[in-house]
C-alpha cells in the first residue's frame, strides 16, 4: 500500500503525561483511506488530523453502518515503541464488517496502516507509567442517500490519543451494577462485533448505572436476561472457588483481545479455565457462600479492572473486601509487563513500530 503524507504547518501542543485521562486529546495526523466500488480501496494518506466534510445525507448519519477498532502503541523502557497484537484487530475488523456488509480492509494493509501512524506520531507515544498511545481505527458508509442498503463508498480512518487509566479510579476497583431491563446483544445480532451502534444502545444502561453511583454495567444475555455476558466497555472474568468463569463468545459477546491473552496466561498458569454461560442468580449465591473471590474486567482501554462491587436489582455484593485481588493484580502486571516490554514476551505477542 502507498501511503501519501501531508504536513502540518504547526504541531499541537503535547497534553501533561500525568493527567491524560481517556480520550481527551487527539495527535496531529490521521490515516485515511477511500473505498468505492470502482476502485475498491485508494488513495491511502496521512493527513493533519482535522475536521472532514460530509454530506448532510451521508448514510453514516442516518443508518449507523460504523464499525471501529482499538489498540495501543507501548513505549518501553529503552524507548522502543510496540504494539500489541494488531493482526487480531485486523481480524476481528474484517468479522464485524462482515456482519454490517463493509468491505474488509485487508489484514496486512491495516497492520501497515497503523505502524505507518505510529511512526509519524512516535512523539505522541508517552512514557509515563501507566501511559501509552490508543489507537482508533474506524469505518463507515460516506455515500449520501437515505435508502436503506449497502453503500457504495466508506472511509477507514485512524486517529491516535495519548491516554492513562480509562476509569477515574486506576487500578482501584470499580463498582458495576447488573442491568436486568435493558440489553445489549441477541443472538443473531450484532454484539460480537465492534460496531458503534452497539454502543449507542448501551448508554441508557450506563445512565441508568451512574444515577445510582455505578460506574458500568454489566449485560445479562438478551433472550433470557439471566447469564452473565459483557460490561459496557470491557469482557468480565469470575474467580469462583479457584476456577475462572468467563461468557463463551458465541456471537453476542465481543472476541477481545485481552480476554484471549488473559485466557492463555490463565491456562498457562494451571488455572481451570470455564468459557461457560454463567446465571446471575448462581453468581450472587457464590458471592453470598464467599466463593467469589475476584472480578475482574479485561479490554484495551480498561486493561485488568479489579471490580470491588456488583449489585443485581437490590441484592448488593462486595468481592475481595473492595480491593485488587491477588490474582487481578498478577494478570495486570503480566500483561502490561509484556505491553510495556518490562518482561519476556514468551508469546510473540508485541510488534515492533520503531
Ligand atoms: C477498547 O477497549 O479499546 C474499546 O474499544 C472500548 C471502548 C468502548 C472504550
Amino acid at each position: 500500500m502507498e501511503i501519501r503524507f501531508e504536513k502540518r504547518e504547526q504541531l499541537k501542543e503535547k497534553p501533561d503525561q500525568s493527567n491524560l485521562g481517556f480520550g481527551k486529546y487527539i495527535t496531529d495526523y490521521m490515516f485515511i483511506c477511500d473505498w468505492s466500488k470502482d476502485q475498491g480501496w485508494h488513495d491511502a494518506r496521512i493527513v493533519p488530523e482535522g475536521p472532514i466534510e460530509m454530506d448532510p445525507a451521508c448514510m453514516v448519519l442516518h443508518y449507523a453502518q460504523e464499525t471501529f477498532e482499538g489498540l495501543k502503541a507501548y513505549r518501553t523502557k529503552e524507548g522502543k515503541i510496540q504494539l500489541f497484537r494488531p493482526e487480531m484487530n485486523a481480524k476481528r475488523m474484517i468479522r464485524s464488517n462482515e456482519r454490517l456488509c463493509m468491505p474488509g480492509f485487508p489484514v496486512e494493509d491495516f497492520v501497515e496502516a497503523v505502524k505507518a501512524i505510529v511512526e509519524v506520531e512516535k512523539d505522541w507515544v508517552p512514557s509515563e507509567p501507566d501511559t501509552s498511545l490508543y489507537i482508533r481505527p474506524y469505518m463507515f458508509a460516506t455515500e449520501s442517500a437515505l435508502g436503506v442498503h449497502m453503500a457504495s463508498s466508506y472511509k477507514f480512518m485512524i486517529i491516535c490519543s495519548p491516554v492513562g487509566a480509562y476509569y477515574a479510579s486506576g487500578l482501584d476497583p470499580v463498582k458495576i451494577m447488573v442491568e436486568d431491563e435493558l440489553v445489549r446483544a441477541v443472538a443473531g445480532g450484532t454484539g460480537f462485533t465492534k460496531c458503534g451502534g452497539n454502543y449507542a444502545g448501551s448508554i441508557a444502561g450506563q445512565v441508568k448505572a451512574e444515577k445510582l453511583g455505578y460506574e458500568q454495567v454489566l449485560w445479562l444475555d438478551g433472550n433470557e436476561r439471566r447469564y452473565v455476558e459483557e460490561v459496557g466497555s470491557m469482557n468480565i472474568m469470575f474467580k469462583i472457588d479457584g476456577e475462572i468463569w468467563t461468557a463463551p463468545t458465541e456471537g453476542t459477546v465481543l472476541p477481545g483481545v485481552t480476554r484471549d491473552s488473559m485466557l492463555h496466561i490463565l491456562k498457562d498458569w494451571g488455572y481451570t479455565v470455564r468459557e461457560e454461560r454463567l446465571a446471575i442468580d448462581d453468581l450472587m449465591r457464590f458471592a453470598h457462600e464467599g466463593k467469589l473471590e475476584e472480578v475482574f474486567g479485561t479490554g484495551t482501554a480498561a486493561v485488568i479492572s479489579p471490580v470491588g462491587e456488583l449489585r443485581y436489582k437490590d441484592d448488593v455484593v462486595v468481592i475481595n473486601d473492595n480491593k485488587t485481588g491477588e490474582l487481578t493484580q498478577k494478570l495486570y502486571d503480566t500483561l502490561t509487563g509484556i505491553q510495556w516490554g518490562k518482561i519476556a514476551d514468551d508469546y510473540n505477542w508485541t510488534v515492533e513500530v520503531c
